[in-house]
């Protein structure tokens, strides 16, 4: 069975990743410093797989340290790289910090890749790189807008590298995952996303909103050109997401790319506004939720939903879990993070 280097993999949506790759069978070496997640994901991952990844506490800024990474596992097929700094406001203060940890790590790892002789990644990205499209549902083929922010620059500038790197090597292979909106946690509730700090993401705040941590949801606009006039976005199921990258090892295992750098939206290809995610979630979880519509959010779009018929027909996937399941999920994995705060 083939070994997965996983970046990343202690983090919110590689730590599911994993648990997909451990669940069939593959063997998992995650790379992560915990500079935004903690070594208990781990306890979660092998409760719910019953098997336990590597897992080699490494910086990826670290060129000697990742690099010995591949000569303590000289056996890795490929790489997954979810690796990075996330946080848009955070990169609109601190580029330096987006450019240099989100480009080094990348760049180490390809460097890897030649001195090691690994021939596959799959990377993630985002859909912040289109920006406001011209065109719904979005398409992979659509025009890159420029990034509003750091963080989205180096989302760009990744893909650039890998497009060049992949132009000036040969038998080698990159899929470009351009992720929608993430949200939900395992079913189990022994993983999720670990928000730090006042969270920024919609669905966070909602369930913190609910939890009573969070006197009122702020709602950023209901004076968009939409139905409701709240903003749309793909909310998608982390399982479902994290399903899509065994299919893309997959795929590049087996040779069948159509080309050396391909990439795939993952979204469900439904668009949501605020007050739908609302709605469902208060159907979803029997809770009431205060809301107050403020103004709009500086740099929101719109509205963006993906085109996902290239990842459907290509890889063979697609998104199948409800919204109203997805919503219950974030609410479960709320509910054991104030349990398990209450026990420490
Ligand atoms: P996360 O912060 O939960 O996970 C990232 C992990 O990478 C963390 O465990 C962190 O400790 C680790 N890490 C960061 N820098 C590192 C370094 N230099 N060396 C080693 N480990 C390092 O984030 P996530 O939500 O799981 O996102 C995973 C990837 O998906 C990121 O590349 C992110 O940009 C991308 N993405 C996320 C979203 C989203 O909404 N969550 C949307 C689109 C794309
Ligand atoms: C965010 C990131 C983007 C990333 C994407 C996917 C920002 C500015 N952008 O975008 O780079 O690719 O996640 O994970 O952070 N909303 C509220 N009230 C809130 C929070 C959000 O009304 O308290 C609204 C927003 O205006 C938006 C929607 O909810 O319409 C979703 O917001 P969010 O979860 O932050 O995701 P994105 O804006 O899509």
């Amino acid at each position: 069975m083939p070994k997965i280097l996983v970046s990343g993999g202690t983090g919110y949506i590689g730590s599911h990743a994993v648990v997909e790759l451990l669940g069939k069978g593959m063997e998992v070496v995650i790379v992560d410093n915990l500079s935004n997640s903690e070594i208990e994901v781990l306890d979660g991952i092998k409760s719910i797989t019953g098997k336990s990844p590597h897992f080699e506490e490494v910086d990826l800024k670290d060129r000697k340290a990742t690099y010995g990474v591949f000569e303590k596992h000289p056996d890795i097929s490929a790489i997954i790289h979810f690796a990075a700094y996330k946080a848009v406001g955070e990169s609109v203060e601190k580029p330096l910090d987006y450019y240099e940890n989100n480009l080094l790590s990348l760049i180490h790892l390809l460097e890897a890749m030649k001195i090691y002789k690994v021939d596959h990644l799959v990377f993630s990205s985002s859909c912040t790189i289109y920006g406001e499209p011209d065109h719904l549902p979005v398409t992979e083929d659509a025009p890159l807008k420029k990034a509003t922010s750091p963080y989205g620059n180096t989302k760009q500038i990744c893909e650039d590298i890998l497009q060049d790197t992949m132009k000036s090597v040969e038998g080698k292979g990159v899929i470009s995952l351009r992720y929608f909106n993430p949200i939900g946690a395992h079913p189990s509730a022994k993983i999720g996303e670990l928000p730090l700090g006042v969270p920024n993401n919609l669905v966070p705040f909602i369930t913190q909103t609910a939890a009573g941590l969070r006197e009122y949801l702020s709602i950023f606009g209901d004076d968009y050109n939409t139905p409701d006039g709240s903003a749309i976005r793909d909310y998608i199921n982390v399982v479902d997401l994290a399903k899509a990258h065994v299919r893309a090892i997959g795929r590049l295992l087996e040779g069948k790319q159509k080309s050396s750098f391909e990439v795939f939206n993952l979204g469900t290809g439904r668009g949501v506004s605020v007050f739908e995610i609302i709605k469902s979630f208060e159907k979803a979880t029997n809770q009431k939720l205060n809301y107050k519509v403020v103004g709009r959010r500086e740099g929101d779009i719109e509205k963006v939903y993906a085109d996902t018929s290239f990842a459907n027909a290509e890889l063979g996937w697609k998104a199948e879990k409800g919204l109203e399941e997805t919503l219950q999920s974030a609410w479960r994995w709320e509910m054991k993070i104030r349990s398990n705060k209450m026990k420490k």
